[in-house]
């Protein structure tokens, strides 16, 4: 039996000539294409997110900046992924940590410059990895020209039909357009006083009030859009993350919510269909987008952020003339649950392989509480609601981290795409202890706090254990204040060390390529009630979510031990997930 595996770093590589792929029609169900072409890199590689402001801090203010994650990459190639994907780096006012984009198509200072994400894209690119950029379509930063130009001109002016404003209701204009509810909280509308200096339109805002939406009915803001993509694809981009690739598109005359539609959105539900969330029309857009990167090669890539539900329609943004890929939100909001796990993957499964896409599995990302943390919670607050110290339920770290490697194995496990988000690679939990006056984010302050919002999965990471600001930056400043207690989660603590979790994330990654787990064929093993089985091939996937020891004796564990989440010292512990080469 061996514990932890440790075979051989497999970056990617080309490895066939490109080979046409079959066209299906869409009503057909498909198993999605498994295919040898480099072009395919994406339907199975395993994409690390990266933070900026909270991964590397070169120039020692704080912030994580582009050089500090150029200067750290060595690490993400030693991990082992296949692609990186950069949360917005562009010139903000940073209300929304970078969403409030003030120039898509430079970078903020506080993140250094154009020469430094050339610099990241090259050496990204020279380590075998590939490199996918955010984009933030749904809106602008209040300060972008194109707003600041809306708000100098008149109401019902070329300048303001970039964005969604409108007269307000009321004798006088004074009450908002709609009944619109911001994601953040509060109202979707805000209103501006015009150069007059009197009170005059609304404009809307789905999430802060220093993002105004753009309005995707007119042919200029799709043009604009255009040339931001080719100008990143100029520069060597591999893809573009499409933040809210639901919204963008709203329903003709603005309607109100109802009732029921507003309660859910108010606590962050995205099933009720709603007036601004998953409109048919979006898919045109990423139709349109899909044409700009296939003149730049089939091997640049679109994935969603699309909070929509049931899978079958998330799917939707995943079709063949649309986006490569979706983020499976569905299975991230899972319990730890046996049974609500299995529905959720075989509905992945069916969903995506009906358009011919392959699945995503998904645990963390920075608008959700960490992993290692929220699977450990009896009751998991409502999406961007955030935990803090005295959330009830909290799972004592051993349990949770323990835990979160079980959920890691497990998803890694599945046949696909994979996304990891920074710090997960070494068991971090959730933040908890985040002074109210240390907050930054917007949630925090619409609601007075009600919410502690998304600051607990920011807080940056952990490199040396000895260093100051452990490593993150070289002065120890830190935009968001760092648990003291996380040196014991630092890179240089875990890696080489047996069975620590970077070391098990390191070994889970080159086993799945090794293994060609990403294309493998799925198929369920019987198992008892609160045990996950699955072989992936000739590899069988088995978690243990009963509570209970099961013996090692048991027929389902046959074969060599590849890798385990605990270590298997007689029995198969709770809370473990465990790899085996099927005897
Ligand atoms: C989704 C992003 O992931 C989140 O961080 C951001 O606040 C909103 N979109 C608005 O851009």
């Amino acid at each position: 039996m061996k514990p932890e595996a440790t075979t051989p770093l497999a970056p990617w590589r080309p490895r066939a000539p490109p080979r046409p792929r079959p066209r299906l029609r869409e009503d057909i169900v498909a198993r999605p294409d498994i295919s040898d072409s480099p072009d395919d890199w994406w339907r199975s590689a395993v994409i690390y997110q990266i933070y900026p402001r909270s991964f590397a801090d070169a120039d020692g203010d704080g912030v994580g900046d582009l050089a500090g994650i150029t200067s750290r990459l060595e690490a993400l190639a030693d991990l082992g992924v296949d692609a990186i994907w950069v949360s917005p780096f562009y010139r903000s006012p940073q209300k929304d940590a970078g969403y409030d984009v003030a120039d898509f198509c430079d970078v903020d200072p506080v993140f250094g410059t154009l020469d430094d994400a050339d610099a990241l894209i090259a050496r990204t690119h020279e380590l075998g990895m590939r490199i996918v950029v955010d984009i933030v379509p749904n809106h602008s930063s209040d300060q972008h020209a194109w707003f600041q130009a809306a708000l100098a001109a008149p109401p019902h002016s070329a300048a303001r039909a970039r964005y969604i404003f409108r007269d307000g209701r009321g004798d006088s204009g004074e009450l908002p357009p709609n009944t619109w509810q911001s994601v953040f909280g509060g109202p979707a509308w805000t209103r501006v006083i015009e150069a007059d200096g009197t009170p005059g339109q609304w404009y809307l805002h789905l999430f802060d009030s220093t993002q105004p939406d753009l309005d995707w009915t007119q042919e200029q803001v799709r043009e604009d859009f255009d040339a931001i993509l080719r100008f990143w694809l100029d520069r060597g981009v591999d893809g573009f993350r499409v933040d809210v690739a639901h919204g963008l598109v709203k329903e003709e005359g603005l309607p109100d919510y109802t009732d029921e539609q507003l309660i859910a959105a108010s606590i962050g539900d995205t099933t009720a269909p709603s007036p601004h969330f998953g409109q048919e029309g979006v898919h045109e857009i990423w139709r349109r987008w899909r044409a700009v990167l296939e003149r730049y090669g089939a091997d640049r890539i679109l994935v969603a952020e699309a909070w929509v539900e049931p899978l079958t329609r998330m799917a939707l943004w995943a079709r063949r003339d649309e986006m490569h890929q979706a983020f499976n939100f569905g299975y991230l909001m899972t319990p730890w649950d046996s049974g609500a796990l299995r529905a959720v993957i075989d509905a992945s499964l069916d969903a995506f392989s009906r358009v011919g896409a392959p699945s995503t599995w998904v645990l963390s990302n920075h608008d959700v509480v960490r992993h290692a943390t929220r699977l450990g919670l009896a009751d998991v607050p409502p999406l961007g609601h955030g935990v803090g110290r005295d959330t009830p339920g909290l799972p004592e770290t051993e349990h949770g981290v323990r835990r979160g490697r079980a959920a890691t194995l497990l998803m890694l496990g599945l046949p696909g795409g994979a996304y990891l988000y920074q710090g997960e690679e070494l068991g971090l939990p959730e933040a908890l202890d985040i002074p109210a006056q240390a907050r930054q984010d917007p949630a925090w302050f619409r609601t007075g706090g009600e919410r502690y919002g998304r600051d607990g999965c920011r807080v940056p990471i952990p490199w040396e254990a000895q260093a100051p600001g452990f490593g993150f930056s070289p002065t120890g400043a830190s935009w968001l204040p760092q648990p003291d207690a996380w040196g014991r989660f630092a890179r240089d603590a875990q890696r080489g060390v047996p069975g620590s979790t970077l070391e098990m994330y390191r070994s889970a990654l080159a086993l799945r390529a090794d293994l060609a787990l990403g294309t493998g064929d799925f198929a369920w093993v019987d198992a008892p009630p609160g045990v996950i089985a699955f072989d992936n091939g000739a590899t069988r996937i088995v978690t243990n979510m009963t509570g209970e020891p099961v013996t090692l004796q048991d027929p389902l564990l046959a074969g060599e031990v590849l890798l385990a989440s605990t270590p298997l010292e007689g029995s198969f512990e709770p809370d473990s997930t465990v790899w085996i080469r099927r005897a």
